[in-house]
């Protein structure tokens, strides 16, 4: 098959998914358990079939296609990324790295591979961790790491918990467990994903081969105060939330760049109730996501944080909880699987360059109990998480060339 005919498929079906946003016009706002995320599973259950793949969704909202090997029960090589976005996302961040699995089992079969176990593609549900503030459910599921009680505790801004919204969307979330495969099923996860930053578009690079991805905390925190004139009442008679909380929330940016090694620290949300402009406010609520190759640098400023919240509310006279959303730390990917995709690109005459994910990606979680490895194509001036994010579909298809090559390596020997 020419890389032509490859980058058209691709295409074709990115084209297709980009309708399934809930903010038409405007990015890509595809949450989990809605009915934009329905509408693409729908579609990708469609054309894994189409690719020749059996296909279920399981307990967690992933959907998987199995193209089944000789061996059924010998430990599969898995691929996939997330079918999920943010608010006002991309087109490609997550769901370009389904697509590229289902044409990676296109590819196998058009090769005339007989795989000796299965290869199995993935959408995982909710990566972003967007509408909960969580991250990896599908994932995280897929090894055990999730059950009824994570359902029941993480909520969306409207109070409505992942338990509930499953079950809006016609899954039962008693049976979350299901969603677990057994240990020792999945030999190797592979995922192709855009870069989401700047580095392989400015050097002109057509792949990244990546070698580490970074660990990352979550946190919720919410500081209470007491809601009081704000005319009336004296700088020293006040309990101020926002008081407290600013005085925590302007130290966390400096603490990431204290280390200057590329760990980043980000409050991206912050919330004051009740938000009267002549009121002092009775409660902040606000996030925080700690990242760093180093996991001592993310357990340094979570700590930082944590002391620096016992002294401000301490001092404003309120009180504080923290809520504690994802703790993962660093993984390195396989050398074994570098090296392979390393010399094919060499092969091919496809430009590459090693490098460390600074984003997370369902290969984070995997990653730390499987053989995992990653794929990155470049992205239009580094842009992500945001409408303009581009990436050329001919570079999705030089990606599942050097993956097809990868992954027909793993099931024939
Ligand atoms: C997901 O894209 C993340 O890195 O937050
Ligand atoms: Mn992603
Ligand atoms: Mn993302």
């Amino acid at each position: 098959m020419g890389i032509e005919e490859i980058t058209g498929r691709v295409a074709r079906d990115l084209e297709h998914l980009k309708q399934f946003t809930a903010t038409p016009g405007d990015g890509c706002t595809r949450l989990p358990f809605t009915k934009e995320a329905r509408d693409a599973v729908n579609f990708l259950t469609e054309t894994m079939k189409e690719a020749g793949l059996t296909v279920h969704e399981d307990a967690a909202g992933n959907v998987i296609g199995v193209l089944e090997g000789e061996d059924t029960q010998a430990p599969c090589v898995m691929m996939g990324s997330h079918y999920d976005s943010v608010i006002n996302g991309g087109d490609f961040d997550g769901i370009a790295g389904v697509v590229c699995g289902i044409e990676v089992a296109r590819q196998l079969k058009e090769n005339g591979i007989k795989p000796k176990r299965n290869f199995v593609v993935v959408g995982f549900c909710d990566e972003e961790g967007m509408r909960f503030g969580t991250g990896y459910f599908g994932s995280g599921a897929m090894l055990g790491n999730r059950d009824v009680e994570y359902c029941k505790h993480y909520k969306d801004t409207d109070g409505i918990s992942i338990y509930d919204a499953m079950k809006g969307y016609g899954l039962d979330p008693e049976k979350i467990q299901d969603a677990k495969w057994p240990e020792g099923s999945i030999g190797q996860f592979l995922e192709a994903h855009i870069e989401q930053g700047p580095v392989l578009d400015a050097e002109n690079i057509e792949l990244g081969l990546v070698d580490c991805i970074v660990g990352i905390q979550r946190y919720m925190v919410t500081v209470h105060g007491r809601a009081d004139h704000a005319g009336t009442t004296p700088m020293d008679m006040r309990l101020d939330a926002v008081d407290a909380a600013t005085k925590v929330i302007s130290k966390i940016a400096d603490w990431a760049r204290e280390k200057a090694d590329g760990t980043v620290a980000t409050t991206g949300y912050i919330n004051t109730v009740p938000g009267g402009m002549n009121i002092v406010a009775e409660k902040v609520e606000f996030t925080v996501d700690i990242r760093s190759s180093k996991n001592e640098n993310i357990n340094d400023i979570a700590n930082r944080i944590r002391a620096a919240l016992d002294r401000e509310v301490k001092a404003m006279g309120g009180s504080y909880e923290i809520d504690t959303k994802l703790v993962i730390t660093p993984v390195a990917l396989s050398e074994e699987m570098l090296q392979i995709m390393e010399d094919d690109c060499k092969e091919r005459g496809y430009s590459y360059k090693r490098m460390p994910s600074g984003a997370g990606h369902d290969a984070l979680e995997i990653g730390q109990v499987i053989p995992t490895v990653m794929l990155f194509v470049p992205s239009k001036e580094g842009r992500s998480h945001c409408p303009v994010e581009f990436t050329k579909y001919s570079d999705f298809a030089k990606a599942t060339v050097i993956m097809t090559g990868l992954a027909e390596k793993l099931l024939t020997r």
